[in-house]
C-alpha cells in the first residue's frame, strides 16, 4: 500500500533521514520505534507532504506521491495524527470533529454517519460533544484526535506517539481501540517509544536511529534484538 524507497530529508544542511526504506501492506499495523530525535516525526511530516524530500520516492497505492502537497495527500486517504495531538482547545468537540470532515465528507448525511460511528467508538465524545475540547483529559484528547482523523476517511492512518503524556490506563485503552480499528480494516502506521504495547498489536516493525532504519522484522524478532534491548535500557 505504501512504499518508501531510500528517502533522504534534510533540515538545511543537516540530514534528519538517510536512505529510509519501508513498506506497509494493506491491513497491517506497522510500528516505527525509535528514541528521541531519531527522525520519527520527520518521516511522518515528509509522508504528509509538509517537509520536502531531497532524494528517494514514496508511492501510495501504486501512485508516486513524492512531494505532493498536503491536501492532495490527505485526499488520497493518507491521514496523519500529529505528535501532541493538536486539537483546537477552544472549539467544541463537535467542531473539532467537523474540521476533519471537510476534504472527504461533502453532505450532511455523510457527516452525520461519520459522527455516529465515532460516538460509537468513543461514547464520551458523543456525551460531551458541545463542550470545549480543552476540557478533555489527555487521553480523551487523543481519542478526539483519532476521531477527527476518522472523519477524513483514512485508508492508512499514521499516528505520531499517541501514548505520549498519557496515564497508563488511557494508553491501554487507545491501543485497544487501534487494534479494533485495524480488525475492521484500517491500515495503521504507529510511531512510538512505548515499545512493548506497540509491538503487541503490530504485525511488523522497524527501528529508526539517527535517521536510519537499523532493524526490521516481526515483533518477536525485534523484541529479541540487540537494537530494541539497547532502547529499552536508555
Ligand atoms: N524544524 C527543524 N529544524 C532543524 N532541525 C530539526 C527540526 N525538526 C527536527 N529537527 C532535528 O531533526 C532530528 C529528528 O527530529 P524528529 O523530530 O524527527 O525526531 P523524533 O524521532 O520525532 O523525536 P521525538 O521522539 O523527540 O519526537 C533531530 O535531530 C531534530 O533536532
Ligand atoms: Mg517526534
Amino acid at each position: 500500500m505504501l512504499k518508501i524507497r531510500k528517502l533522504t530529508v534534510h533540515y538545511g544542511p543537516l540530514p534528519a533521514l538517510k536512505e529510509v526504506s519501508l513498506e506497509i501492506e494493506r491491513g497491517e499495523i506497522i510500528a516505527l520505534i525509535g528514541p528521541n530525535r531519531a527522525g520519527k516525526t520527520t518521516l511522518l511530516l515528509t509522508l504528509s507532504g509538509i517537509l520536502e524530500t531531497m532524494e528517494g520516492r514514496v508511492t501510495f497505492e501504486d501512485e508516486d506521491i513524492t512531494n505532493l502537497s498536503p491536501h492532495h495527500i490527505v485526499s488520497r486517504g493518507l491521514i496523519h495524527i500529529p505528535q501532541g495531538r493538536h486539537i483546537f482547545p477552544t472549539l467544541s468537540i463537535l467542531d473539532n470533529l467537523l474540521m476533519g470532515a471537510y476534504t472527504k465528507r461533502k453532505n450532511k448525511t455523510e457527516i452525520e454517519y461519520g459522527l455516529k460511528e465515532i460516538y460509537q467508538l468513543f461514547p464520551k465524545l458523543g456525551e460531551r460533544k458541545n463542550q470545549r475540547a480543552g476540557t478533555l483529559s489527555g487521553g480523551e484528547q487523543q481519542m478526539l484526535a483519532i476521531g477527527r482523523a476518522l472523519m477524513a476517511r483514512p485508508k492508512l492512518l499514521m499516528l505520531d506517539e499517541p501514548s505520549q503524556g498519557l496515564a497508563p490506563r488511557f494508553i491501554e485503552e487507545i491501543f485497544d481501540t487501534l487494534n479494533r480499528m485495524n480488525q475492521s480494516g484500517l491500515t495503521l502506521f504507529i510511531v512510538e517509544q512505548e515499545i512493548d504495547l506497540t509491538l503487541s498489536i503490530s504485525h511488523r516493525g522497524y527501528v529508526l536511529r539517527n535517521g536510519r532504519i537499523i532493524r526490521e522484522g516481526t515483533p518477536s524478532i525485534l523484541l529479541e534484538s540487540q537494537e530494541i534491548k539497547e532502547l529499552v535500557s536508555i
